[in-house]
């Protein structure tokens, strides 16, 4: 690869390119992103190249490697341009059917499609109903490069917004057009990206440094690592923009440790943009020099908050830090430093290339642009979501997610990751955005978005929730790690059946407290899972906590398994599925569970046939006394 020494020399990069390529060729494109490679996209990928080679089909078909779709549920995913057939659940066995009927007679296999909910069969992408509601300007993409040649990025129209920052643009100019498109940060609190952009600018003190925060600790997230496995030049490209904005020469990459093809997608990448003169000195021949350094992250959630970062990036323990002083002003090593989230920085090649008013055309008066959002939890269809800021809950969870799998009722849908707050049915045509989530006592976060069905039990959700984030704690503050400690024993207490009066109002106080006393954001947020599910669900604490009941039977202590003798047929299927040996039972003998032996496990419950329904679960109350033994003679229906 040579040296790019102009904007004119990109331009006519991208068009060698492109000349070179065929639009009407097919080109097969392969998920190979993390969800898919852990479901056999590897091999999915090795037979269709042997498949291609043993059919002579090189020179006729592309094929190409990529990261996330975002359809991750049904992966492997193969995507067939130009016509855009989706595939679906691809096995190696598939391989050579798809080359022999698709790629060979243009035919359609139709059990790998999509299956709509009128049964038919959906052949392309677009218009399936997860893609079909989706405005996925920066997912979008993703199924159109791969990721480890920089060509595919430059031929979608990569690095022509930093070709237009360097030499249309003054900084100042580009500043302005991030601050006029109304871009937050998608990291979590939402700070207009253009006024911290500024701030950092216009700070005392050189070097100034820029940072891609893609630390994503919240456990049910993936979207920054599907943006860096799958198109790491639209991070980089937004970074190197900034960093002239900034007037910053050196850039810093925090990935967490456990994102190893993120780590391994983004250093070709990078070695790639240096040999085409995109880093370094003289970016395409311009006065502006800047390169980027890849730190890797040992993981803790915590590690993620902006001053703990910073410390760790220092080499020492990642741990918040007393922010009287803003980064932008003094940051790492004490210099001015502007931190962005990997989605915050993927946005801006998009509005330099755009325009503002374009941006700022999307979303909400106070939310622009898109949101990715990984849907996950009890929906059909889970995967990465990127709809326009403004888009329903009930949009998001019933028109891409399919809604809740087996005809079950929706609970709640927890956003914003492990410190955002669980809202109910009633809030479902809430439109997405940061006020509108805060305001119904949860926030945008990091874009976590977990689906909870009618089996999910709200006071154990919050404690789970609460035992997490007290096991993330660092423990600096007391707020913060006494407060968790103290909720998560009353949390335990009320799960077990040892609930007391007044512990609905200890909660809600130790919450309030940490909310306003707290360090840092972890402590600060932590408040919403409790409060949030105190706001929606008081009830549930109450039965738990006064008629030792679990409404959704989920708390072990609080049920109990019992066999309805009426209805049993002595199948012995429950008896077989015990693994505690809990149940005795024969041919003809009305089965009975010993309850100081079970371990609530409900293998039982799911092994009975439903058409049965013998086995049933008890909450609030005792077990029935077992049938005596000489009366356990089974009347068959
Ligand atoms: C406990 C905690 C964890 C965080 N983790 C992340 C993270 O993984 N990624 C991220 O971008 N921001 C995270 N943040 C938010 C950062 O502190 C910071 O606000 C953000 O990186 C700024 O980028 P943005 O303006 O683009 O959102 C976290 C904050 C807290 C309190
Ligand atoms: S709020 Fe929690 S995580 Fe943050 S500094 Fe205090 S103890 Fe540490
Ligand atoms: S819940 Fe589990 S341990 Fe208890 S009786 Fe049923 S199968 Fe056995
Ligand atoms: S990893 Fe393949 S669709 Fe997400």
């Amino acid at each position: 690869m040579s040296k790019l020494s102009s904007a004119a020399e990109l331009k006519r990069f991208r068009q060698d390119v492109l000349s070179r390529r065929d639009p009407n060729k097919p080109c097969l494109s392969i998920c190979l992103g993390t969800g898919c490679q852990a479901c056999g996209g590897e091999k999915v990928y090795q037979a269709f190249a042997g498949e291609i080679r043993k059919q002579g089909l090189e020179a006729k078909v592309d094929i190409r490697r990529t990261g996330c779709h975002g359809f991750c549920e049904r992966g492997p995913l193969v995507v067939i341009f130009p016509r855009e057939i989706c595939y679906l659940k691809v096995t190696p066995a598939d391989v050579p059917e798809v080359v022999a009927k698709t790629l060979v007679e243009g035919k359609i296999v139709d059990r790998l499609l999509y299956t709509g909910e009128d049964g038919k069969k959906i052949v392309h992408e677009g218009d399936i109903p997860f893609y079909k509601h989706q405005s996925r300007i920066i997912l979008g993409a993703n199924r159109l490069v791969d990721p480890t040649r920089i060509e595919d990025y430059i031929a979608l129209g990569g690095y022509s917004a930093l070709a237009r920052a360097l030499f249309v643009m003054t900084p100042e100019e580009v500043l302005d057009e991030v601050k006029k498109s109304g871009l937050r940060g998608r990291g979590g609190a939402g700070f207009p990206t253009g006024v911290k952009w500024e701030t950092t600018r216009n700070a005392p003190g050189e070097p100034k440094y820029v940072i891609v925060n893609a630390d994503e600790g919240d456990p049910g997230a993936y979207m920054n690592r599907s943006v860096l496995e799958g198109n790491p030049h639209s991070v980089i490209e937004g970074l190197i923009i900034g960093a002239y904005a900034i007037g910053a020469r050196q850039g810093f990459i925090y990935v967490r440790q456990e994102y190893p093809l993120a780590v391994a997608n983004l250093t070709v990448a990078l070695e790639q943009a240096r040999e085409m003169g995109l880093l370094g000195a003289n970016i395409l021949g311009s006065e502006f020099g800047f390169d980027v350094a890849i730190h890797r992250g040992a993981g803790a959630f915590v590690s993620g908050e902006s001053s703990a970062l910073i410390t760790a990036l220092e080499g020492r323990v990642g741990e918040p830090q007393i922010n009287y002083i803003r980064p932008a002003i003094s940051g790492l090593w004490g210099k001015p430093t502007n931190m962005n989230n990997v989605e915050t920085w993927a946005n801006v090649p998009a509005i330099i290339n755009k325009s503002a008013a374009w941006f700022s055309g999307i979303g909400t008066r106070g939310s622009k642009g898109t949101k990715i959002f990984s849907l996950v939890g009890k929906v059909n269809n889970t995967g990465l979501v990127e709809v326009p800021m403004g888009a329903t809950l009930r949009q998001v969870i019933f028109d891409i997610g399919g809604g809740v799998p087996g005809g079950k009722k929706f609970k709640a849908v927890q956003t914003g990751g492990p410190s955002g707050g669980c809202l109910p049915a009633a809030s479902l045509d809430l439109p997405v955005d940061f006020e509108e989530l805060e305001r119904a006592g949860s926030m945008m976060g990091s874009g976590g978005m977990i689906v909870m069905d009618e089996d999910t039990c709200m006071v154990d959700t919050a404690r789970y929730f609460i035992n997490f984030l007290s096991e993330e704690s660092c423990g600096k503050c007391v707020p913060c790690r006494e407060g968790l400690k103290q909720m998560l024993l009353i949390y335990n207490n009320i799960c077990a059946g040892k609930g007391r009066e007044g512990d609905i109002e200890l909660l809600r106080e130790i919450a309030e407290v940490m909310a306003e006393a707290s360090l840092c954001a972890l402590g600060t947020t932590a408040a919403n899972p409790p409060l949030s599910t105190i706001k929606y669900f008081r009830n549930e604490y109450e039965a738990h906590i006064r008629e030792k009941r679990c409404p959704a039977g989920v708390c072990k202590d609080l049920i109990r398994y019992y066999i309805v003798p009426e209805k049993c047929q002595a199948c012995l299927l429950c008896a077989k599925s015990c693994p505690a040996g809990a149940i005795s039972g024969d041919k003809g003998l009305v089965h009975v569970i010993d309850q100081s032996k079970c371990t609530k496990c409900g293998a039982c419950l799911e092994a009975c046939p439903s058409r049965f329904g013998a086995v049933t679960k008890i909450s609030g109350k005792p077990a029935p006394a077992p049938v005596p033994a000489g009366t356990r003679v089974q009347k068959r229906k």
